[in-house]
């Protein structure tokens, strides 16, 4: 049921926020998890529709995952590679570009089975071809709507054969599609990125035992030999970056803030944002800085700014804040001067259009922010007033106008507020605990 809230802009930010785990790493978790051998230990996941739909398509497959509580670590029994038995249901991504595209590779090799994938309104028409092209280049069939581009798609388990694909785009659910096919295919695989995504799947494969190589500039050519078992660990997910840039920002751009957010996951592929914050000047102290299950993470003490300038975003640190263009652009809103993103086409396929839908929803709150072919252009200083706007069914786009609606005068609206629940379900009751109203 759609669930529409008010929001009144004046108060400000203060305490301490845990976020919840990362959702990259939550669906990796469970999917190397069962295709290991032996048990697979899980702390952190993110208790959200997206990872859980990784989990109801595994059992579907045969994995006997138990039943998932928020906040309670569990065990997987791994049933080992090759093993997925052929479903009689279809399975069902949900809005999970994730868990669609990564099943597609991990079951393109699964011979003599044969599997169906579909997902909600925004995932089906999002673009599958860029996994299915490399995994038909290995000997995979896979069939969609419009040309094998759409979901559904079939998926008739086959033989694979090891390659070296080039991949156009660099995206680490396609990387990590490749890879997961590569680890049932005969021969090796090889992908080089045009620059380097997020590494949770070749940090994982590593600590799971898989024989992955890391080469090439800036490691955009990552090797995967099959032919070994992967082997039941315990994994700590770190917090979601992407989930507490909201509070990063909020913090730097609502006067008089103060927030302290903890469980932050800092691997240097994901934690473009910190660079941008540091054009912008803001305000912040990462703290406890260790690492975790291979993954480093840290604790981030934010304070509001009084002035902060422009930024830039262009060229390869895209894939490093792909997911906090949304919460950037309302972050430039609040800038001295004129920012510009460049070089983000790749927005437009995200669960929205997220160009097109953030310019529609900040101009009514009397943004000046600009469309281009490819990016942002986002003149900071108008004075934000309230209005009714809509997250059209983007969690993202949902949570960064929940900020910026704290920053209008008067009371605001926003329309199916729910989609949080995508990625971060307690966004709201965190909001409410972290604002102080004046
Ligand atoms: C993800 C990769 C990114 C990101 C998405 C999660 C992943 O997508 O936007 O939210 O877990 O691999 P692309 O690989 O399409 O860039």
């Amino acid at each position: 049921m759609n669930q529409n809230r008010t929001l009144n802009g004046g108060g400000n930010l203060q305490g301490i926020v845990k976020v919840p785990g990362d959702k990259s790493i939550s669906h990796r978790a469970l999917i190397l998890g069962s295709i290991a051998k032996g048990e697979t230990y899980i702390d952190g996941f993110l208790y959200s529709e997206d990872p859980l739909s990784t989990a109801d398509c595994l059992r579907k497959l045969g994995v006997k995952i138990p039943e998932i509580s928020k906040n309670k670590p569990f065990r997987i029994n791994g049933i080992g590679l090759n093993s997925f038995a052929e479903p009689t249901q279809i399975l069902e991504c949900g809005n999970s570009g994730t868990t669609m595209r990564l099943l597609m590779g991990l079951l393109a090799p699964s011979e003599g089975r044969n599997f169906i994938l579909t997902g909600d309104e925004s995932l089906s028409e999002r673009p599958m071809n860029r996994v299915c092209k490399p995994l038909r280049m290995m000997g995979g069939k896979l069939f969609g709507r419009e040309n094998g581009n759409k979901a559904p798609i079939t998926i008739v388990g086959e033989k694979l054969k090891g390659c070296v694909i080039g991949t156009p785009v660099a995206s680490a659910q396609v990387k990590s599609a490749i890879l997961l096919a590569g680890l049932n295919a005969h021969g090796s695989t090889s992908v080089i990125e045009p620059a380097s995504s997020r590494d949770h799947t070749e940090r994982m494969l590593k600590a799971f035992g898989a024989d992955l190589h890391i080469r090439g500039e800036f490691g955009r050519n990552i090797v995967i030999n099959p032919g070994r078992d992967l082997i039941g660990q315990k994994i700590l997910i770190p917090g979601d970056i992407s989930s507490a840039s909201f509070w990063m920002i909020a913090a730097s751009i609502i006067p008089n803030s103060r927030v302290t957010i903890q469980n932050v996951g800092l691997n240097p592929s994901r934690k473009g944002i910190l660079d941008v914050m540091d054009q912008m000047g803001c305000n912040y102290e990462i703290k406890g800085e260790k690492v975790i299950a291979g993954e480093p993470i840290g604790t981030i003490e934010v304070m509001s700014s009084t002035s902060l300038k422009p930024f830039i975003i262009e060229g390869d640190i895209l894939p490093k804040l792909i997911d906090e263009i949304p919460i950037l652009s309302v972050a430039a809103c609040f800038c001295e001067g004129t920012s510009e993103i460049k070089d983000a086409q790749e927005l437009r396929v995200k669960e929205t259009d997220r160009l097109k839908v953030m310019t529609r929803q900040l101009r009514k709150f009397g943004a000046q922010i600009e469309e281009k072919e490819d990016g942002l252009i986002i003149t900071g200083g108008s004075k934000f007033i309230a209005a009714e706007v809509d997250s059209e069914t983007d969690h993202r786009v949902a949570m960064s106008l929940a900020i910026a609606a704290l920053l209008a005068k008067g009371t605001s609206k926003i329309f199916r507020s729910e989609v949080s629940n995508v990625s971060y379900p307690s966004f709201w009751d965190d909001l409410e605990r972290l604002l102080n109203l004046n």
